[in-house]
């Protein structure tokens, strides 16, 4: 007996030892983490999304959950000598060599990023692991999905040691079918979230705005019918406004499933049978109120099969452009907006919740809007159903932001499967009337192949909003003209010191123009991918970047130049080549709160753009929306200017605590003023 044991403990240490020399000796250690490391094993991926999530049978793993921040990866099955954390391995005895214990570990409330709860992980990038104990009772006659609402930005989930699946991409919701993981009992959850982005990945690791980490949404167990229905779309037609397009899907290709759509205040009752895929699609005959921002009507919507009832409320309204015009319902609109980030006001980290937005759409519609861009990702799906409540249209976006790897098919399948789950989850949101595709991509003919893919993703799903980019346009030619305009307004003034006033004269001599010509700056949105979206969007910076592009360049002082381009601004003409609606999508000016001068950074210089900038849109007739950049102080790591910035963007018409700064009245008053006359609003 005693021979048996010693033999196994020898062959036990022996083995160690074996693999231990092996992995020192082997040749091929291309680096530290394949020295400890073993082959990755295969994760599965996510499942199709599971939509109208919130009638479906629900149990809610949001709450307290705990956290081990793991720097090195070491958790991973494949990356750890003893198994990794899925194991779970918990101290018996007292003598075993556990480095992890997640009942001791931190604690954190879920939806939540952990690096807005931890001060210490403020700045860091990387794995942290998140553990939730739940009990559960499984079903017989039934499947059992883990849904997640968004999780930053690489995530691994584990059930009860084993690999449930890994999911690619922050943001969007998804699910897997976790029925044969799950136990009787107690079960054991653990979710690696990995906040690394890289060149790769939507976004890449450069963005003006904040890696919130985690997991940023809700979290849900949620049970279906073994065949139930996967998600259903119903719009109206934009063209008929007694008709809607009813579209279901199966879970399951399977024919002859019985599907009932009921409008009880519609008094609409029908029944449909599914096809060989599963499908059903259907033009049924319904006369609507219509959703507005004046009137958000919504109707309870109710489908069921043999098996399951699922419900929403839900608004029928068209959206489309004809030429230079934007119709709501047929009526001519503008887009009075304001552009914001998924930030709740007075707590750090992503808004997430209906609360987070309830607030931060009651404050914007102080502005007098009726439209907000959602930038630069998807929120969760709170926003749009507070946004259809509040009668507020939304613009929603991927985060396909500047530079992305465009050749990269990884990296496109990342992209298309963010846009094809933000329209699959909000297809059926009243207020959602644009998505956007990208946001300041710069020219290049992958960057078109990859836009275009994503807009077909979009037209194949929903055909029934506005497609759109938010692009930067303009050839360093046509921007060197704005020179050439400052230095003749520089030239002509009474108040420029008479050095510059020299330098001015000589640029206009080079130039061959003469001093008394009358100039104004003239800028064309060309940018070729105008040809396939409906609204032309346009990001400007004038009275904040473009000067200090120039000052470099022709020696005037900066602030010369923003007091010449403030004059010049109400004459620039802005149009484009494309017979189609602008909308501003960015623009604005950097403020902190309480800081009172004419300098720049001040409230006033960031109010006295705002009157710039709306004059100079409002004599643009192309120009048919806007949505200033931002309605609140965020988060971003560029932004690092000690006393003013502190790792804010400042841009801000309120501060990060709520605080409204001056030039928060001038847009409300020229929404609610001037910007409403023109058009039947709404
Ligand atoms: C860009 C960009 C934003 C950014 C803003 C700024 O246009 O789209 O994400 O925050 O400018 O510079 O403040």
């Amino acid at each position: 007996m005693i021979n048996l044991i010693q033999k196994n403990i020898f062959r036990t240490i022996f083995g160690f030892l074996i693999i231990f020399t092996l992995n020192l000796y082997s040749e091929d250690q291309s680096d530290a983490d394949s020295f400890f490391g073993r082959e990755a094993p295969i994760y599965p991926l996510q499942d199709n999304l599971i939509g109208w999530i919130d009638s479906r049978q629900i149990l809610t793993l949001n709450g307290e959950w705990s956290y081990i921040v793991d720097p090195m990866n070491n958790g991973l099955h494949e990356s750890s000598f003893f198994g990794g954390f899925p194991k779970n391995k918990i101290q018996k005895t007292g003598m075993e060599l556990i480095e992890y214990n997640f009942e001791t570990a931190s604690k954190i409330q879920i939806p939540g990023a952990w690096n807005a709860k931890d001060e210490k992980l403020f700045f860091y990038r990387g794995p942290v692991w998140l553990y939730k104990k739940f009990n559960y009772l499984p079903k017989q006659d039934a499947l059992t999905h883990l849904y997640i609402e968004g999780s930053n930005f690489t995530t691994k989930i584990f059930l009860n040691g084993s690999i449930v699946g890994e999911f690619e991409g922050g943001y969007v919701p998804f699910n897997f079918d976790i029925s044969k993981y799950l136990k009787e009992g107690e079960n054991i959850l653990l979710v690696q979230t990995d906040n690394t982005l890289n060149e790769s990945s939507v976004p890449t690791q450069k963005t003006d705005w904040w890696p919130w980490g985690g997991i940023v949404g809700d979290v849900y167990i949620v049970e279906t019918p073994k065949q139930f229905i996967q998600n259903a779309y119903i719009q109206l037609n934009p063209e008929n406004f007694s008709e809607v397009l009813f579209k279901l899907e199966m879970n399951e290709k399977s024919a002859g499933h019985k599907i009932k759509l009921e409008i009880p205040e519609l008094q609409f009752k029908a029944e449909y049978q599914t096809n060989s895929l599963g499908l059903v699609k259907e033009n049924i005959e319904i006369t609507p109120q219509l959703w507005s921002p004046s009137s958000p009507k919504l109707y309870e919507v109710i489908i069921s099969s043999n098996a399951e009832t699922i419900s929403d409320e839900i608004g029928f309204r068209s959206i489309k452009t004809q030429g230079q015009k934007i119709y709501l319902n047929d009526r001519e609109i503008k887009f009075k907006g304001i552009a914001m980030h998924s930030e709740p006001i007075g707590t750090p980290g992503p808004a997430f919740s209906k609360e987070h937005f309830q607030e931060l759409l009651s404050t914007a519609k102080d502005l007098n809007i009726n439209f907000i861009r959602a930038a630069h990702y998807p929120y969760t799906r709170h926003l749009a159903r507070v946004a259809d409540r509040f009668g507020l249209m939304l613009w929603e976006e991927v985060p396909v932001y500047w530079n992305i790897d465009w050749n990269n098919s990884d990296t496109l399948n990342i992209a298309k499967n963010q846009i094809v789950r933000l329209v699959q989850r909000d297809q059926n949101r009243a207020s959602v009337v644009v998505w956007s595709v990208a946001n300041e991509t710069p020219l290049s003919s992958p960057r078109m192949k990859f836009l275009h893919a994503l807009l077909s993703e979009i037209e194949a799903h929903d055909s029934s909003r506005l497609s759109t980019a938010a692009l930067l346009s303009g050839s360093e030619e046509q921007f060197s003209s704005l020179v050439l305009v400052l230095a003749l307004q520089g030239a002509k003034s009474q108040w420029v010191n008479p050095k510059e006033k020299a330098i001015f004269r000589l640029i206009l001599d080079q130039a061959n123009i003469p001093i008394n010509t009358e100039l104004a700056f003239s800028l064309s949105i060309d940018d070729p991918l105008g040809e396939s979206v409906d609204l032309i969007s346009y990001n400007e910076y004038f009275g904040w970047y473009y000067v200090t592009f120039f000052t470099e360049q022709i020696k005037i002082s900066e602030g010369t130049l923003r007091k010449l381009m403030f004059e010049i601004m109400p004459k620039i003409k802005i149009a484009s080549s494309f017979n189609k609606p602008i909308h501003i999508s960015e623009f604005g000016a950097g403020a902190k709160f309480g800081n009172h001068s004419n300098k720049i950074w001040s409230e006033e210089y960031q109010a006295k753009l705002y009157a710039r900038q709306l004059e100079m849109l409002s004599n643009n007739p192309q120009i048919q929306g806007i949505s200033p950049w931002v309605f609140k102080d965020f988060r971003a790591m560029l932004r690092p200017l000690p006393g003013i910035q502190d790792f804010y963007n400042r841009k801000g018409l309120i501060d990060e605590a709520g605080n409204k700064k001056m030039a928060f009245e001038v847009l409300a008053d020229f929404y609610k003023n001037k910007w409403n006359k023109e058009t039947t609003s709404n």
